[in-house]
């Protein structure tokens, strides 16, 4: 078995509006409300979001469309505590979707049960509340062990039967679990949904409200064991299972439709045969969601609340099907499985605007926390998201998003970056092998041509200089904590000249990079984060004391 690790940036040089006045809610002023719609393994490079009328009508036409967002690991259970905490995986630590590295047992260990969003907004004076999936192991044998802090009212879809839809296991504020069969558990949420936009209200002279609904959509169906001592090999995945009034949706579509699969070679039509049905059913799963979204927004409309809330759409980390010679699934590095959708709409929220400015769920909980004029949390390792006018634009050069865990397909993988800027658009991985790849995004969307070894150019400058100021900023990313992550060139560029990686192109900077900056190595491939076998932990420094190879003893 492979455990491979993952750590993905991504930058970006955009030219942002420098400058732009702060306007910071004022004491007293009528502070806005959220609501979080995140959905489970959700594509947006196979195009889910075209079959989704709901989330077209009043996200994509009403809200802002963030292009170019990326789950911060691509499994649920870490990607999902990233959210939560505005932490990448390096500083939670939740690498894993199951224990020793994973899962609501390690994120109770971890301490993070007292210091992640609900409890924060809580505190801030928000009513807060959550119905749906909240993480892996959370369960019948652990919901109460303690129960997640900081909500007012929850209605948890827990293992074992989260992801049966016909057959959920439901578990209620500090109520016993219990099993709906016969109910979707899609159309479940929705109404919980709706009763809790009615109790939020109901408080709104007191308190605004922070709701999370969090579909299992699309995920495949999974049924496990549930007779004790039986084992997990008993466990049988399926396709998604939509509503059933779903179950005759988009008959002809397939994943073919996607510009991600024409240069590669068929498999065979069996194999492409169930890909196309699986797909469909994600499809079909996806419609209820689809019919919840329009639930939210009748009952926010109803309550003339739409002014004064900002609604999220996005999901826990992508989805490949067929993809780069593999079946389906996620975990990897690859583009369809990182790059995933983001819609924000409210108050300020430009209508129909796409923003092609990179962005992780680190950043979701810090863009909330500004929206409603709380300070920001030092060790929040990313930062507001431009959503409104009144956020300063600050230029921000990257996202940081990473992964450890086990990749059934794809082999041993370690760290990557991904560059977005004016005139490039790289994709650089290091695998826990201490192999490489990069890619041009530019004219490669599809990461077929491997660029490592090549004698090429990428803007302006030879692809072995290029590479050498991407392990230095790989050494900075992949251990960094709050601001670091946030202006990794101000560590290894600490007198503030270096801000982009063209700047750190600069000749001058050569034999730094080259001979000074220790490279990103990876002593074995594992599950967990182990930094002692992570090669060296800190970057060099340009100029000063602190200049020259180190490491960490
Ligand atoms: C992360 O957690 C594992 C246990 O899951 C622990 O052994 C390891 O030391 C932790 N890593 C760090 C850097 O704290
Ligand atoms: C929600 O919980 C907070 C913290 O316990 C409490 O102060 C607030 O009154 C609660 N809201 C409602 C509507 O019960
Ligand atoms: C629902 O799931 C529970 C737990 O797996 C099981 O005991 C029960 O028989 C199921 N009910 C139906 C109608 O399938
Ligand atoms: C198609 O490919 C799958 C997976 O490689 C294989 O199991 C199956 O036997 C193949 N079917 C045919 C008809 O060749």
């Amino acid at each position: 078995m492979v455990y491979p690790a993952l750590t993905l940036l991504s930058l970006s040089w955009l030219a942002l509006a420098a400058g732009t006045t702060a306007s910071r809610c004022s004491p007293g002023a009528k502070r806005p409300n959220f609501v979080v719609i995140m959905t489970d393994d959700q594509d947006k490079l196979l195009n889910s979001v075209d079959y989704q009328p709901a989330v077209q009508k009043h996200f994509v036409e009403q809200g802002t469309t963030f292009d170019k967002h990326f789950c911060t690991m691509s499994q649920c259970c870490p990607s999902r505590v990233s959210y939560l905490t505005g932490r990448t995986g390096h500083n939670t630590n939740i690498t894993d979707v199951a224990p020793p590295h994973g899962g609501y047992t390690k994120f109770i260990s971890e301490g993070l049960n007292d210091n992640y969003a609900p409890v924060w907004m809580q505190e801030a004076g928000y009513n807060t509340y959550y119905t749906g999936k909240l993480m892996n192991r959370h369960s019948t044998r652990t919901y109460n062990d303690p129960y997640p802090k900081g909500f007012n009212q929850t209605n948890f879809l827990i293992e074992p039967n989260v992801y049966v839809y016909y057959n959920a296991t439901y578990q209620r504020n500090q109520d016993l679990p219990y099993y709906l069969p016969g109910r979707y558990s899609t159309d479940v949420l929705a109404e919980t949904a709706v009763e809790f936009l009615e109790h939020a209200a109901s408080d709104m002279e007191n308190r605004p409200f922070f709701i999370n609904i969090m579909p299992v959509g699309p995920h495949f169906e999974k049924v496990v064991p549930v007779e004790p001592g039986q084992s997990i090999a008993g466990t049988v995945l399926y396709p998604p299972v939509p509503a059933k009034r779903h179950e005759h949706l988009f008959p002809n579509a397939t994943p073919g439709e996607s510009s991600y699969l024409k240069d590669l070679p068929r498999l065979n039509e069996t194999v492409v045969d169930y890909l196309d049905h699986y797909y469909r059913r994600r499809l079909q799963a996806l419609a209820a969601v689809d019919e919840l979204v329009d639930d939210v927004f009748a009952k926010l409309d109803e309550l003339d609340l739409l002014d004064n809330t900002y609604v999220i759409y996005t999901t826990d980390n992508g989805y490949h099907i067929g993809n780069h010679r593999m079946n389906a699934g996620k975990t990897t590095c690859y583009e369809e499985d990182v790059n995933i959708p983001m819609y924000f709409r409210g108050p300020g929220v430009a209508k129909g605007k796409t923003i092609h400015y990179p962005t992780t769920h680190t950043d979701l909980v810090p863009t909330i926390f500004e929206l409603a004029g709380i300070p920001l949390r030092p060790e929040f390792d990313g930062a507001p998201m431009p959503v409104t006018k009144e956020i300063p634009q600050k230029k921000y050069e990257h996202v940081n998003i990473e992964f450890w865990g086990v990749n059934l397909e794809e082999g041993e993988y370690s760290s990557a970056i991904r560059l977005i800027g004016t005139g490039y658009d790289l994709m650089y991985v290091t695998w826990c092998t201490n192999e490489h790849e990069l890619y041009d995004m530019k004219t490669d969307a599809a990461q077929m041509h491997n660029l490592h070894s090549s004698q090429g150019y990428l803007f302006g400058y030879p692809i072995s200089k290029v590479l050498t100021r991407l392990n230095g900023l790989m050494m900075v990313l992949k251990s960094c904590k709050g601001q670091d992550c946030i202006y990794p060139w101000s560590v290894t560029h600490p007198e503030g000249d270096v801000r982009t990686i063209r700047d750190a192109m600069d000749p001058r900077f050569d034999q730094f990079y080259e001979e000074e900056m220790p490279v990103v190595v990876f002593d074995k491939c594992v599950r967990g984060y182990f930094t002692e076998l992570e090669g060296p932990q800190v970057p060099a420094v340009f100029g000063g004391a602190s200049s020259g190879k180190r490491s960490l003893d």
